[in-house]
């Protein structure tokens, strides 16, 4: 009988992570003599524009979902009732033995929630409740006002097996109470996707489209990102941040491509002078003018290249503050707080909050400054998703029916010791 899995991906930051578990199944599969994983894919709509979406499933070489929920957007309780609601009826459907959930976005809570709480149906008609999975878990920013900080603690709290990315997580699950065998410290998959995909992302030709060449070099460049409603829902935080971005990009071309959540707030709020549209407006020559220059969301690989060759990212996602980690690229990140620390000890992330004096200073001291080479932080080394799988399928087998070259054949580090 095979094990059939069932993961889950809703929102962009997602589809890096479930790229790298469909690749390790896939893998597993074809290094076993039967294929032994039978792996679902739902999707469950809630990026759904095809820059915030589709392009992803190219660029990441992912399955096309097998079940694709629709839901949209909507506010936060509007979004997660409609994903369970639909959620439900694809287990009841699919009868999965495992549940796989990734990062802290409302698909991950949504489905969570619905996993724990529903009975499918065994082939032997015994009924049971699917083992639910997380993949990044136990991260906290210890600020609940964020969305993801509750979709975290709510996921983390009703997983049977969590699955971390750093030694703090670790620490945050054993002090909530979470049992050390279900703790498993794994890395980092959204790596295990960057490491994979490295290579083949300087076939873009994206710093030729937005002319950041200058006699066949790239020309120095930052790239900024915001989208958290803490940043870009304000008009007031908003464009004094924008003021800041401004100052900055007067030293050097700042390239923004943007999530359509904060175009929208930039267009209700009046905010379009900040910037230069450069597919509307351009082509124009960088110095000529400056403004923030405004792009579409980029696919995966697109965006890889561009930020693996800029001289500083601005930026409040928390996938970036990690790729920025193993990019070597200096991170400054626009929030008071991160959930991932490890990025602060171990990469080149600093805090500077919404402060525009803190980001005006940081800007220049990076941009005068050396860069510093550090190592990565531990099993951030492309394997991660091996692990979890190996995982997996050695909670399903009784221990005397694992051979120990599968116990060690990828390193595993859980928090529990193994033989
Ligand atoms: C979500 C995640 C956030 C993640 C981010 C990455 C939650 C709570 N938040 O935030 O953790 O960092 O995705 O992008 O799940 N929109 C579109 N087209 C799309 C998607 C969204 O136009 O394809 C617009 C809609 O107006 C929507 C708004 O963006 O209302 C916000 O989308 P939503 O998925 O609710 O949250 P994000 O801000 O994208």
């Amino acid at each position: 009988m095979p094990l059939k899995i069932l993961s889950v991906v809703g929102a962009r930051p997602n589809f890096m992570k479930i790229a790298a578990i469909s690749e390790a199944i896939r893998e597993y599969n074809a290094s076993s003599r039967t294929a032994v994983i039978e792996h679902v894919l739902v999707h469950t709509g809630q990026h759904y524009d095809a820059n915030m979406s589709d392009m992803f499933f190219n660029d990441l070489e992912l399955p096309s979902p097998n079940l694709f929920l629709g839901v949209g957007s909507g506010s936060h309780s509007v979004q997660t009732a409609r994903i369970m609601e639909g959620f439900e009826k694809v287990l009841l459907a699919e009868n999965p033995d495992i549940v796989i959930v990734v990062g802290d976005v409302n698909s991950t809570v949504a489905c969570a929630l619905v996993t724990k709480k529903t009975y499918c149906t065994g082939e032997t008609g015994r009924d049971f409740i699917p083992k639910l999975v997380h993949v990044e878990a136990g991260l906290r920013s210890f600020d609940r006002t964020m969305p993801e900080e509750v979709n975290r603690v709510v996921t983390d709290a009703l997983s049977d097996l969590l699955f971390t990315t750093e030694e703090s997580a670790n620490q945050n699950l054993k002090r909530e109470g979470v049992p050390a065998e279900k703790i498993h410290f794994v890395g980092n998959v959204m790596i295990d996707t960057l490491l994979r995909y490295r290579l083949k992302a300087q076939e873009s030709t994206i710093l030729k489209d937005l002319q950041l060449y200058e006699n066949g070099e790239p020309k120095p460049y930052a790239i900024l990102t915001l989208h958290r409603p803490a940043n870009v829902d304000n008009r007031e935080t908003l464009s004094k941040m924008l003021d800041a971005f401004l100052d900055v990009s007067r030293n050097i071309p700042l390239v923004f491509p943007a999530h359509p959540r904060t175009l929208k707030q930039i267009q209700e709020a009046d905010l379009g002078d900040y910037f230069v549209d450069h597919f509307m407006d351009g082509p124009e020559p960088w110095d000529s003018r400056v403004r923030i220059r405004l792009v579409p969301p980029l696919g995966y690989l697109d965006f890889l290249h561009l930020l693996s060759l800029a001289k500083v990212a601005l930026t409040d996602s928390g996938g970036i503050q990690e790729e920025t980690t193993i990019l070597g690229v200096p991170c400054i990140t626009l929030r008071e707080n991160t959930e991932r620390p490890v990025t602060l000890t171990h990469g080149t992330n600093v805090l500077v909050g919404s402060d525009c004096k803190k980001i005006i200073e940081e800007f220049s001291r990076i941009t005068n400054g050396e860069r510093a080479i550090l190592d990565p932080p531990q099993f951030w080394d492309g394997n991660a998703a091996k692990r979890i799988i190996k995982t997996l399928m050695r909670e399903q087998i009784p221990d005397n029916e694992i051979s120990v070259s599968a116990r060690t054949e990828v390193g595993l580090g859980n928090t529990v010791q193994h033989p």
